[in-house]
């Protein structure tokens, strides 16, 4: 559905339009004149406003220039009379869509409408696409064939085709990201947007002008019409993300959108319907959190409608060595290194660690593992747990201990290892790595070059 302004000093021709309008589907006002319009612009976010590009005072063209001031996304269809088209082509020009020639059939009208619309829509969705290509891991398959993974996959292909909201919990690291979009992709709206909120980033005051959109003078600041995240995700799903991150006094603010399924962007006189199927997710024990509340009892029943919790690498280590070679495979064609396997010793010590940060923890160790690896197996001296670094207090020891997991290692590969971990620590910085390491740039720069190390790949992970 959408929100559609129809602006004609003509009574009936007004009416035409938007009779034929709401049959179709669309909510539409009317303005009588250009002035009402702009006013109506002021109020309202219009995904589409129709207008007559003659009337008196304010025409068409000054119409269209206070829509497109406001919120650019807003498509205008100008209707002109035969012999004025010269004036369409200019409006058409300054950002309207499209024009209709007097007379015109309903059929004409509905065609030029959801012509305007679906380019609205694209556009909203050019830019959810744009904000997923950021994102690395997308497409990721979800590998796993383990008793508790393959529960959780037999419950999401169960309910990601309704409309039900899904909480998802799990610890840092399990995979909720992962999984709110395989939810999506299993939906029937697949196709349709995909929209992100990650709760612990958006500032209290922010959230609802961020969620639900605002208008143009609402607050100082305000200076264009913007739709909110949750009417940008319309038709498809909305994933919020850390979700137990959400300070107490927005969560009534969630709440009422969950309840309503209406969204009124603050400064806009009424709400609007929107059709959005919500996946929440949290590493947070919501239900106690509840219960010292800290989180409102009323929301936690409203996301919690579809529960799905995703177990901990240590509780699932069924899974361990089908994830090792899913991102060894990975990060041995991304970093064009010959390793195709893990030993068996470096299972054994995948197997004996506690993963705190779970599949993510597991992806790092592995790709640090390819980068120092030169041979085709993985072995017990390229994993480098986190946990095992030292602490950055204390960066100039060497790591030796907690690295070698107990196998004796070489001198080289000791250093190699030292080298690695704190240029890790410095982010990839070759500078501070040889003041931290005591030695010059140009030795560092041998070291590197003799151990194969490439500091570009230790930049940011
Ligand atoms: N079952 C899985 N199979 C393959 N990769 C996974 C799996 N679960 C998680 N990952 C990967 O682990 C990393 C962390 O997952 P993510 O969904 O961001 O976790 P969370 O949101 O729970 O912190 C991501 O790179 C993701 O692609
Ligand atoms: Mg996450």
């Amino acid at each position: 559905m959408a929100q559609v302004l129809v602006v004609d000093d003509q009574r009936s021709l007004r009416q035409t339009l938007s009779i034929t309008l709401s049959r179709a589907g669309h909510a539409v006002d009317e303005a009588g004149s250009g002035a009402e319009a702009i006013r109506r612009v002021d109020e309202t976010l219009y995904d589409l406003v129709i207008t007559d590009l003659k009337m008196e005072e304010v025409d068409g063209l000054a119409v269209l220039e206070a829509v497109k001031a406001r919120d650019a996304d807003t498509e205008v269809l100008i209707v002109t009379a035969f012999g004025t088209i010269e004036s369409a082509v200019q409006a058409i020009r300054r950002g309207a869509h499209d024009y209709l020639t007097k007379p015109f059939t309903p059929d004409q009208v509905l065609h030029a409408v959801d012509l305007a619309l679906e380019r609205r829509r694209l556009r909203t969705e050019v830019r959810s696409l744009a904000r997923q290509i950021d994102d690395p891991n997308d497409p990721a398959e979800i590998v796993g064939e383990g008793e508790r993974i393959r529960k959780v996959l037999e419950v999401v292909r169960e309910w990601a085709s309704s409309d039900s909201t899904i909480l998802i919990t799990g610890e840092t690291g399990t995979g909720k990201d992962l999984l709110a979009r395989m939810i999506r992709r299993l939906s029937p709206r697949r196709d349709r947007a995909y929209v992100v909120v990650n709760c612990a980033t958006i500032p209290d005051n922010l959230f609802e002008s961020e969620l639900f959109g605002h208008m143009r003078g609402a607050f100082s600041g305000a200076t264009r019409n913007r739709k909110g995240l949750a009417q940008e995700a319309d038709g498809g799903t909305l994933f919020l993300d850390e979700v137990g991150e959400l300070p107490l006094e927005v969560q009534p603010q969630l709440l009422r959108f969950l309840e309503t399924g209406e969204v009124r962007p603050i400064g806009q006189n009424r709400s609007v319907r929107v059709d959005t199927r919500v996946v929440a997710a949290t590493n947070r024990d919501l239900h106690g959190m509840m219960r010292q509340g800290r989180f409102r009892e009323d929301l936690y029943y409203r996301l919690n409608v579809l529960p799905i919790e995703l177990p901990a690498l240590r509780e699932r280590r069924d899974d361990l060595p089908r994830l090792a070679q899913h991102f060894l495979e990975r990060f041995a064609r991304r970093l064009g290194r010959p390793v195709t396997e893990v030993s068996k010793r470096a299972m054994l010590v995948l197997r004996s660690y506690d993963w705190p940060g779970n599949i993510r923890e597991l992806e790092n160790v592995i790709e640090r593992g390819v980068m120092l690896c030169r041979g085709n197996e993985l072995r017990p001296e390229h994993l480098l747990m986190p946990g095992a670094a030292p602490p950055p207090a204390e960066a100039s020891r060497p790591p030796a201990a907690g690295a070698g997991v107990g196998d004796a290692i070489t001198l080289a590969e000791l250093e190699r290892l030292h080298i690695l971990a704190v240029l890790k620590r410095e982010g990839g910085n070759q500078k501070r790595a040889a003041a931290v390491l005591d030695i010059s740039k140009s030795t560092l720069w041998r070291k590197l070059k003799e151990y194969g190390i490439d500091p570009g790949q230790l930049a940011d992970d």
